[in-house]
C-alpha cells in the first residue's frame, strides 16, 4: 500500500522531519519560504495531510477549494485562528494542535517581556551599541519595580498559569486574573490568585498585564483604546497571546503619550508586518513571536503533529482535535 502523502508548509527541527520521511510521502520546505495562498490551495488537492503553521492562513477561500484530498490539517502549533474552523467542519476536514508542549516556553517568553519592559533593557541595549552611554548616573534610565507588583493575567489557562507561577513564586508578585469560567482552584490557592469580575477591573488594579486569551473574532480589539484608558500610568502591557487581541493604533497612542509605561510584544496584528507606529517608540519591547522558539518545545510540536497524523492513519481518535 502507498504511504500517505504529507506536505509540511515550513521548516521544521531536523529529528522530526526525519522521523516524518521514514512514516510517509513527505515533502518538506527545505528552503523555508512561505507558501502562497494559491500554493495552500493546491497542497489540499494533492496532499492526503496538510501540517501548516500559525504563519499559513487558511480562509474558507482556502478551504473550501474544490477536488481536495486532503482530509487532515495537522497544524505545527497550539494556536489556531488562522485556520477557518467552521469551514474545515463543514467540508469535513480533522484539525488538530500541538497544547501543553510549549507552556513553559511561551511563559518564560511573556515573562522575559515583562522583565524588559519593566526594567527597560532593550532601551538599555540599544543605548549601548549605539555607543551613546555615557556611564553611570543616579538617575539613568530609572524603572519599574517587578518584584512584589501586581500581575494581572487575561486568561488563565495552561500558559497564564505558568506564568502565574514564575511571577509568584519566584518574584512575589500578586497575581489577579480574569476568565468567564472558573479556574482550577488549586492553582487558585497555590498562587493566592485573585479573580477580577471583569477585564476593566484588572485593568485599573495591575501593574503589568499579559494577555492569554486565544486569538480570533471573541477577543478582537480586547484591549482597545477605552480598556487602555484603565491602566495605570505605571503600568505594562504584555502580549504573547495573538497580535488582534489589542488595537495596535490605540496601543501606540497610549505609548506616545505615556498614558501607559510600556508594553513587551511577541505577536503583532497582521504579522510578520509591525506597525511602523511601534519602531519609533523606546517604550515598547519587541520580540519576533518567539513564545515556543527553543529546540525542545519545537522539536515537542513536531512529536505532537506526528503522533496526530500516526492517529488519523491509524482511524484511531485524534490527541488533539480542534476541529
Ligand atoms: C502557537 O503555537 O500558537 C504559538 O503562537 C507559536 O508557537
Amino acid at each position: 500500500m502507498s504511504k500517505p502523502k504529507v506536505l509540511v508548509t515550513r521548516k521544521w527541527p531536523a529529528s522530526v522531519e526525519e522521523k516524518l520521511k521514514s512514516l510517509y510521502d513527505v515533502t518538506l520546505n527545505k528552503d523555508d519560504r512561505p507558501l502562497s495562498t494559491d500554493e495552500l490551495k493546491q497542497a489540499l488537492r494533492d496532499y492526503d495531510a496538510v501540517c501548516p503553521a500559525v504563519c499559513d492562513a487558511l480562509p474558507a477561500a482556502v478551504i473550501n477549494v474544490a477536488d481536495k484530498r486532503c482530509r487532515i490539517l495537522a497544524n505545527f502549533g497550539v494556536g489556531f485562528n488562522h485556520i477557518d474552523i467552521e469551514a474545515a467542519k463543514q467540508q469535513g476536514l480533522a484539525v488538530t494542535n500541538t497544547p501543553g508542549v510549549l507552556t513553559e516556553s511561551t511563559a518564560d517568553i511573556a515573562m522575559t517581556l515583562l522583565l524588559m519592559s519593566a526594567r527597560r533593557g532593550a532601551e538599555g541595549d540599544r543605548l549601548v551599541r549605539s555607543k551613546q552611554w555615557s556611564g553611570w548616573c543616579p538617575t539613568q534610565m530609572m524603572s519599574s519595580d517587578v518584584t512584589g507588583a501586581t500581575l494581572g493575567l487575561i486568561g488563565f489557562g495552561r500558559i497564564a498559569q505558568a506564568m502565574a507561577r514564575k511571577a509568584h513564586h519566584g518574584f512575589g508578585m500578586k497575581i489577579l486574573y480574569f476568565k468567564p469560567s472558573p479556574a482550577d482552584q488549586t492553582i487558585v490557592d497555590e498562587l493566592k490568585a485573585i479573580r477580577c469580575d471583569n477585564v476593566e477591573e484588572l485593568l485599573r488594579q495591575s501593574d503589568y498585564v499579559s494577555l492569554h486569551c486565544p486569538g480570533g473574532a471573541a477577543t478582537y480589539h480586547l484591549i482597545d483604546a477605552d480598556m487602555l484608558k484603565l491602566m495605570k500610568p505605571t503600568a505594562h502591557l504584555i502580549n504573547t497571546a495573538r497580535g488582534d487581541v489589542v488595537d495596535s493604533k490605540a496601543l501606540i497612542q497610549a505609548l506616545r503619550e505615556k498614558r501607559i509605561a510600556g508594553a513587551g510584544l511577541d505577536v503583532y496584528e497582521g504579522e510578520p508586518n509591525v506597525d511602523e507606529g511601534f519602531l519609533a517608540l523606546d517604550n515598547v519591547s519587541l520580540l519576533p513571536h518567539l513564545g515556543s522558539a527553543t529546540i525542545a518545545t519545537r522539536t515537542a510540536m513536531g512529536e505532537k503533529v506526528l503522533a496526530n497524523l500516526a492517529a488519523f492513519f491509524a482511524g484511531r481518535d485524534l490527541p488533539d482535535r480542534v476541529a
